[in-house]
C-alpha cells in the first residue's frame, strides 16, 4: 500500500468513482472496457503522498498541460472493464502526477496500471477548464445506447435539433442540462483531433456526444455527471419508444420548457 490508509477523503472519493463505475456497468453502457473517468484528486491528497515516488519512468504527453502542472488525478486504466474497476478500483486503474512543466506525467499508486487511451484527451479537457477559471474535476466518458443510437439519425447531428428534443421528453432534462448537448463530429477514438473538438464545445456545454461512439461530461462531482448523462439517455429512451411503439413523440412545447428557466433559476 503506497497510499496512506486513514487519509478517509481520499478513500471516500475513490469509492465513489467505483460506484459510478458500477451503475455504467449495470447500465449496459460499458461493454467490455467501454468508456473511462478521470478525476482531480490533489486537494484530496496528504502532501507525503503528493511526493511518491514514481513507479516508473516519466511517460511524455503529445501536448503539455501546463496549467495542470503538479496535479494529480485517478485515471482507469486502458483496456479495464468498469465491471472490474467497481470492485478493484485500484487493480483497474491508477493515480498519476502531472510533471511540474505540464509535459509528461508519472504513475504513482497504486499500482503501474497504463492509464485510458483516452488521458490526452481527458487532461486537454481538464486543462482548458482550469484555464477558463472553471472548477473543474472530473471528466466521465462512456457509451450509452440510447444516445449513441440517436447520433445515428441524419438530424440529432445538429447539436440545437438533438438538445430541443432531448429538452422536451421530459422536464428535468431541461433543469438538469441547462447548457444543452454539443455534438462532435465522428472522429478516431483517443485522437487529439477528438479532443480539440471536444474542448470546442465545451466552452458552451457541459456535456458532449460523440458521434458513433458515446457522451463525455465534465463537472465538479463524478456522481452528478453520471446523473446528468442518465438524464439524456432516458429522454432518448422515451423518445425511441414512443417511435418504437408508432407515434413521434409531442415534446413539450416551447412556453413549457421556457416557463422552467425561472422556477429553476436555469
Ligand atoms: P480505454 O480502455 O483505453 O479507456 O478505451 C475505452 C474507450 O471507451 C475508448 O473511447
Ligand atoms: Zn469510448
Amino acid at each position: 500500500m503506497r497510499l496512506i490508509n486513514n487519509n478517509a477523503p481520499l478513500t471516500a472519493e475513490i469509492a465513489r468513482i467505483a460506484e459510478v463505475a458500477g451503475y455504467l456497468w449495470e447500465r449496459g453502457w460499458a461493454e467490455r472496457n467501454g468508456g473511462n473517468i478521470s478525476v482531480n484528486i490533489t486537494s484530496l491528497m496528504y502532501e507525503e503522498e503528493k511526493e511518491l515516488t514514481s513507479l516508473c519512468p516519466a511517460i511524455p504527453l503529445k501536448e503539455p498541460v501546463k496549467a495542470l502542472a503538479g496535479e494529480i488525478f485517478y485515471v482507469t486504466g486502458t483496456g479495464k472493464r468498469m465491471r472490474y474497476i467497481a470492485k478493484d478500483p485500484f487493480a483497474n486503474g491508477s493515480i498519476i502526477r502531472i510533471s511540474t512543466d505540464g509535459c509528461s506525467f508519472e504513475i504513482i499508486a497504486e499500482e503501474p496500471v497504463p492509464p485510458t487511451s483516452e488521458l490526452p484527451s481527458h487532461l486537454l479537457m481538464h486543462n482548458y477548464l482550469r484555464e477558463q477559471g472553471r472548477d473543474n474535476r472530473v471528466v466521465l466518458h462512456t457509451h450509452p445506447t440510447e444516445i449513441i443510437g440517436l447520433t445515428h439519425c441524419k438530424p440529432f447531428l445538429d447539436a440545437t435539433t438533438l438538445t430541443r428534443t432531448m429538452w422536451s421528453m421530459i422536464p428535468e432534462c431541461r433543469i438538469i442540462i441547462p447548457k444543452g448537448i454539443g455534438m462532435i463530429p465522428y472522429e478516431i477514438p483517443g485522437t487529439i483531433e477528438l479532443a480539440h473538438a471536444t474542448i470546442k464545445e465545451l466552452a458552451k456545454h457541459d456535456m458532449v456526444c460523440w458521434e458513433k461512439h458515446g457522451v463525455l461530461a465534465v463537472g465538479e462531482d463524478i456522481i452528478e455527471c453520471f446523473d446528468a448523462i442518465d438524464t439524456l439517455n432516458k429522454s432518448a429512451q422515451i423518445y425511441l419508444v414512443a417511435r418504437t411503439a408508432g407515434f413521434e413523440p409531442e415534446g413539450m412545447t416551447d412556453k413549457q420548457l421556457d416557463d422552467l428557466v425561472p422556477t429553476f433559476n436555469l
